[in-house]
């Protein structure tokens, strides 16, 4: 196994809140592993951890067989580690395949010398990024919303454009921070299908919270129980569903 993700002993406290406890987990390359466990377990303190939003108090994030704990979010992306946009990163006021053209980082047309001096050049990438968020638009099937604006998608369409916009700079690596939530069961249906088939057929390595059991289950090997800021337990959603632990600490409560 080739771990995509190691997370070595990682503690976190907020103030006196000790949040992440010498956690320690391997995310293998290809896998779509799901990272589950009550309300304020410390899943998305983690996720932040992990994609370089703030560095972790003590242990160490290897990507990619390299250290890169404190590695700025920035530099990460451009790994292609990276967690869904914020829907309020979106450009409301513009159209899905604008948002999606507009993710690629560096556009040569966004330079007005470029556009002076080398037309031809900024018109060829223009097309080439052109090109590729209709190739995205098809992959995930919006094409009837292409030309919608953003702000006017339904709360699945805005989940499917944030997968669409991980596409757009080749990403392997993504997060997904409980995406399912308020999302109706047809584009649920559909966010899934697509995470599936990013994974199989274009080799994404997926880490997924999700407070959506059945998406859990229908999506991701292993699973890895988060209490308390630690790895409870780590494996197939039927071994964590049976595990008597688990069940006391988690399914017995709340999971909504
Ligand atoms: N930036 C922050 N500052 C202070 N406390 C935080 C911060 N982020 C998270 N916390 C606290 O850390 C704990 C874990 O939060 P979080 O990682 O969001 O849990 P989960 O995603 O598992 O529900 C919670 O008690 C939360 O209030
Ligand atoms: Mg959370």
């Amino acid at each position: 196994m080739e771990s995509v993700i190691e997370v070595n002993n990682v503690s976190k406290s907020f103030g006196k809140l000790n949040v992440i406890n010498q956690c320690s987990i391997q995310v293998e390359k290809g896998s779509i592993t799901g990272l589950i466990g009550p309300n304020g377990a410390g899943k998305s303190t983690l996720f932040n951890i992990i994609a370089g939003v703030f560095p972790p108090d003590s242990g160490r994030i290897v990507f990619d067989g390299e250290d890169v704990t404190g590695l700025p979010s920035n530099q990460l992306f451009s790994r292609g580690l990276l967690r869904t946009f914020q829907i309020a990163h979106e450009f409301s006021h513009m159209t899905a395949l604008e948002n999606l053209m507009m993710v690629p980082s560096g556009q040569l047309g966004e330079n007005l010398l470029n556009t002076w001096f080398k037309p031809s050049l900024v018109r060829s990438q223009e097309q080439e990024v052109r090109q590729k968020a209709l190739d995205v638009i098809d992959f995930l099937k919006l094409e009837h919303v292409k030309n919608e604006l953003a702000g006017n998608l339904s709360g699945g369409q805005k989940k499917l454009l944030e997968l669409g916009r991980t596409m757009m700079v080749d990403a392997h690596v993504v997060l997904l921070d409980e995406i399912a939530a308020g999302v109706n069961r047809t584009l649920l249906k559909d966010l899934n299908d697509n995470i599936l088939r990013l994974n199989r057929e274009l080799g994404y390595t997926f880490l997924v919270i999700e407070h959506d059991m059945d998406m859990i289950a229908k999506l991701c090997n292993p699973v890895i129980v988060l209490a308390q800021g630690s790895v409870m337990v780590e494996g197939t959603i039927e071994e964590i569903q049976s595990n008597p632990e688990v069940i006391d600490a988690y399914f017995g409560t709340d999971v909504s």
